[in-house]
Order: structure tokens, then C-alpha cells, then sequence
């Protein structure tokens, strides 16, 4: 990992990013980046909200193909959805409905966007294909950037 990833403070990047900018799929798309080689992640991306679908549907990402719906209360993502809150998955392997976008994924940190009114807007996934890849310190750097993009993007 390069020298200025590594010591990049994750929230004083993420913030710096989002200051000047107000469109959604712009900030996503940099947020997701930005995680991803922060974090050497095999997959990193946001998946929206469609209340009149009631499905998770695919937003900006970095990583291979993946797909592109999720039902409300599916997988990992949609189980964030229905109980809002994040979900730490040590080994995917192990939790019941997970949908394998790659089958290279085998641990998934995904954490909800939720705004003012305490309604999801979006949830963050993030995919490893190591086992076990997220320290509890890393998942609250990763939940505070959440709540700070939440706050700005979805106020
Ligand atoms: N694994 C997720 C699906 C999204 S792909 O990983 C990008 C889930 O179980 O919800």
C-alpha cells in the first residue's frame, strides 16, 4: 500500500471530499474509492434505497460486476436495511441468505446510511476476501464516515 493511503486519516479525507461537491452520485462514487484502497477492499460500494420497489438497488462501486438488486430484508445489505444497523460478517460462509456477488468475498462489513428522520437511505458495503477483516476500530471510522456522508448527502 502506498505511503499517502496508508496514513491518510479516512474521515478528514472523506470530509475534504464531500465539502465541495453536493451531487449524490459524484460523492458516492468518490466515497467508495476512497474506502476501497483504504482499506485494499475487494469490493466497496453503496446501494440505494427504492421504497416503491422496496429493493437495495446498485449505486456507484469498485470491484467486479455485482448485482444489481436486493430485496428488503436479503442478504447482508438488505438485513442492514430492515434492522438498521450495521452488520459485521467475519466469514460469509456462515450467515444465513448471504448473496455471493463473488464468490472471492469471505468476510462484509455493511453499514447503513440513515438520515435526519431515521430513514435508511442507502447502505455501504464493503466486501474482503480475507476471513475476519475489519477490527472494531476501523468499523467505527467506517460508521462515523457513514453518518457524516449521511448528514450531507441525504440532509
Ligand atoms: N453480499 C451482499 C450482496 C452485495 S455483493 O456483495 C456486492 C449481501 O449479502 O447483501
Amino acid at each position: 500500500m502506498s505511503f499517502f493511503i496508508e496514513n491518510l486519516e479516512l474521515n478528514k479525507a472523506a470530509k475534504a471530499l464531500l465539502n465541495d461537491e453536493n451531487d449524490t452520485v459524484a460523492n458516492l462514487a468518490n466515497l467508495a474509492s476512497l474506502i476501497h484502497f483504504k482499506f485494499e477492499a475487494h469490493w466497496t460500494g453503496f446501494y440505494l434505497v427504492n421504497n416503491e420497489s422496496k429493493e437495495l438497488i446498485l449505486g456507484p462501486f469498485q470491484g467486479p460486476i455485482a448485482c444489481t438488486r436486493i430485496g428488503f430484508a436479503k442478504g447482508v445489505c438488505g438485513k442492514s436495511w430492515e434492522q438498521k444497523k450495521s452488520l459485521y460478517v467475519p466469514n460469509v460462509h456462515e450467515f444465513e441468505g448471504h448473496i455471493a456477488c463473488s464468490s472471492l468475498t469471505n468476510s462484509e462489513l455493511v453499514i447503513p446510511l440513515i438520515d435526519q428522520n431515521g430513514v435508511v437511505k442507502a447502505i455501504l458495503d464493503i466486501d474482503s476476501i480475507h476471513f475476519n477483516a475489519f477490527t472494531n476500530e476501523q468499523i467505527l471510522e467506517l460508521e462515523e464516515l457513514a453518518e457524516n456522508a449521511s448528514k450531507h448527502i441525504f440532509s
